[in-house]
């Protein structure tokens, strides 16, 4: 049996030897920054992208972190050889640090909390070849979704009333107007063109998003960043989603409503392909 190893503050160590605060900031307050990195094959998929989108959460949250970029890659790489992860991926946060519990910033003497672990788990081979059923819910959340925030309740309570509808993921909607699934990014494919909400407030500007953007371009697939209605999403082509985990899913369906023949279409396909030929290693642990 591999035994998992975390890591807190500069130290590998096993869950028992973890020692997490109950005054940390995190517990309290969901004062804190996360990422999640995808590894396939042993390999990192797109890390650097992720540790530099975790610092740029931290300064807009005015939090530093005790690390460089390379110190943090370097405990990432750590974490998979010392749990001999193969396919997986690293979960990453960090948090304001423990102190007595005041809203306010503690003192700049309080240093923030670290965290980190890795798991192994498979890619969603049959939701990226089939497609998945999404419900609409109505997007309740802050107005910082740019921020890869631990407040995730708005995100929690979307995808548990998708799960109860039996779908796999939330399609989030501020009046009519769709923004982004509870934990992915959504695009739309109409007469050939991919429309996806533009990377404002509003939305996670995720890494495989940006990764599909990039693949379209090399690609030559015309793509509008803008953003589309609940009503438009329903008469789409294609539709699809994208996260680290998910990779580039299709959609099936939107609350029971099939999307054109509700089997993934062409382009989605295409960006697929492509998307597989970019993992560190073939036949990434499929
Ligand atoms: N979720 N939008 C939201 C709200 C997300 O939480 C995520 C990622 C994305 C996609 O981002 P990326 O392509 O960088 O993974 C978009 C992660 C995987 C999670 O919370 O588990």
């Amino acid at each position: 049996m591999i035994l998992t190893v975390y890591f807190k503050d500069g130290q590998f160590t096993e869950r028992e030897g973890l020692n997490i605060s109950i005054d940390d900031r995190g517990y309290y307050f969901g004062d804190g920054v996360y990422e999640v990195i995808k590894v396939y094959g042993g390999e990192l998929f797109t890390a650097e992208e992720h540790i530099d989108r975790l610092f740029q959460s931290a300064t807009k949250i005015k939090m530093t972190i005790p690390y460089s970029k390379e110190q943090l890659m370097e405990m990432v790489r750590e974490l998979i050889v010392r749990n001999s992860i193969s396919i997986g991926h690293i979960y990453m946060q960090v948090t304001r640090g423990a102190a007595p519990r005041t809203h306010q910033f503690p003192g700049s003497t309080v240093a923030s909390v670290v965290t980190a672990y890795a798991v192994s788990n498979p890619r969603p081979m049959t939701s990226i070849e089939n497609g998945v059923a999404v419900k609409s819910v109505e997007d309740i959340r802050w107005l910082r979704c740019d921020i890869k925030s631990l407040n995730l309740l708005g995100n929690v309570l979307a995808k548990q009333e998708a799960n109860e509808a039996n779908c796999v993921e939330a399609l989030l909607h501020r009046e009519g107007v769709v923004t982004e699934g509870s934990s992915s990014n959504l695009f739309g494919v109409k007469d050939g063109t991919i429309y996806t909400h533009p990377a404002t407030n509003l939305i996670l500007n995720g890494i495989t998003r940006q990764v599909v953007l990039g693949i379209s371009e090399k690609l030559a697939i015309p793509v509008v960043e803008k953003s589309f209605t609940l009503e438009e999403a329903y008469n789409m082509d294609e539709l699809f989603l994208t996260s680290t985990t998910s990779e580039i899913m299709p959609i099936s369906s939107v609350d029971g409503r099939s999307i054109a023949s509700g089997t993934p279409g062409v382009l989605t396909r295409k960006l697929q392909k492509a998307f597989t030929l970019q993992i560190p290693t073939s036949n990434a642990g499929v």
